[in-house]
């Protein structure tokens, strides 16, 4: 009997540690995003066992440079990859410091149900020990498996399985560096498959009301997010709202913030710029109209969603409203 064709997986490299390189294997410091998407390809040679693979280089930063520029580029082509029938799933790697924002914001705009899996490592290319080369290996695998389909993107790392909008980086350093701090990781892969525990309840991909078209059109409004702390005052956040469409506070706790912060976004909201408020905490629930009067203010609360992430629902929200309430519900349905 013939052998069955590899399922087509198209790997897109954006750079991250995952690609970095040190001047020794055992230093500390290192250059993301120095080797190329073929470079990280060729130190998995057991991929050829799992697919046909199609290798992109979209972009090749350290993800503390992501840029919206690259957020277009990535979603157009995950956009066309999702449509061509030939290809099963499509692989991102990635920097680890922003992937989960990218994961999120592709989990809004690409309408499609195909396995999307982002990828990234905490050690560089480089090093003793790299993990990048088996988590390369678990997103291939992951993306080419027909449980993968439907969930929105997904993160693979250290051999855990996250939802785009539930990961986040909570460590600077070290392998075990992700975590999906208010519902919990959604699998784990084992011996190159995955296992899921939970389902995917939020609304992503197919559900989602926004896309890139919705936020070019808009000119993708600016969201900037303000880090509360002891004695913040006034002025800084006069300054943000003089130049932001929206404001996310990372607030302490519950999402609060001194009594001139709190009256200067009040200011904000008046001004008609969107307020939501968030936890810079990293995990737990901000609800509207408990720690503070939010109805009465002009803003939202965030619930369960991070500061970064709610960034970006504020940011596609805005494309269709600015209305306190109304923005209220794109927090309470994504
Ligand atoms: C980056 O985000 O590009 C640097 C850090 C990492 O990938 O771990």
């Amino acid at each position: 009997m013939p052998d069955q064709p590899l399922p087509v997986i198209a790997v897109l490299a954006t750079g991250g540690t995952i690609a970095g390189a040190q001047a020794d294997a055992t230093s500390a410091g290192y250059k993301a995003g120095s080797f190329s998407v073929g470079d990280l390809l060729a130190a998995v040679p057991q991929l050829a066992g799992l697919a046909d693979i199609r290798a992109e280089q979209v972009a090749n930063v350290g993800s503390q440079n992501m840029t919206h520029d690259v957020w277009r580029a990535l979603a157009q082509r995950v956009d066309a990859l999702c449509a061509d029938a030939s290809v099963a799933g499509i692989v991102i790697t990635h920097g680890t410091d922003t992937l989960e924002e990218t994961a999120y914001f592709l989990s809004l705009v690409i309408r499609h149900d195909k396995p999307v899996v982002l990828v990234g490592a905490m050690r560089p290319a480089t090093a003793l020990g790299a993990e990048g080369p088996a988590n390369l290996y678990n997103a291939v695998a992951l993306a080419r498996h027909p449980d993968a389909r439907g969930r929105g993107p997904l993160v693979v790392m250290n051999e855990d399985v996250h939802y785009a909008r539930e990961i986040q980086k909570i460590a600077s350093a070290g392998i075990n560096a992700f975590a999906s701090p208010n519902r919990g990781r959604a699998g784990v892969m084992h011996g190159g498959a995955p296992y899921f525990y939970s389902r995917n309840t939020t609304t992503h991909t197919t559900q989602s009301e926004f896309s890139l078209a919705l936020l070019e059109k808009s000119g993708w409004p600016r969201v900037d997010i303000v880090y509360a702390h002891a004695n913040l005052q006034a002025d800084v956040i006069a300054f943000i709202a003089g130049q932001a469409d929206g404001i996310v506070l990372a607030g302490v706790g519950d999402g609060n913030a001194t009594d001139l912060a709190v009256d200067a976004l009040t200011r904000a909201a008046a001004d008609g710029v969107a307020v939501v408020r968030s936890s810079r905490t990293g995990s737990g629930f901000v609800a509207r109209d408990v720690e503070l009067d939010d109805a009465a203010l002009g803003f939202a609360a965030a619930r369960d969603l991070n500061p970064q992430k709610a960034r970006i629902l504020l940011m596609l929200a805005l494309c269709v409203t600015r209305e306190p309430a109304a923005v209220q519900r794109y927090f309470d349905r994504y």
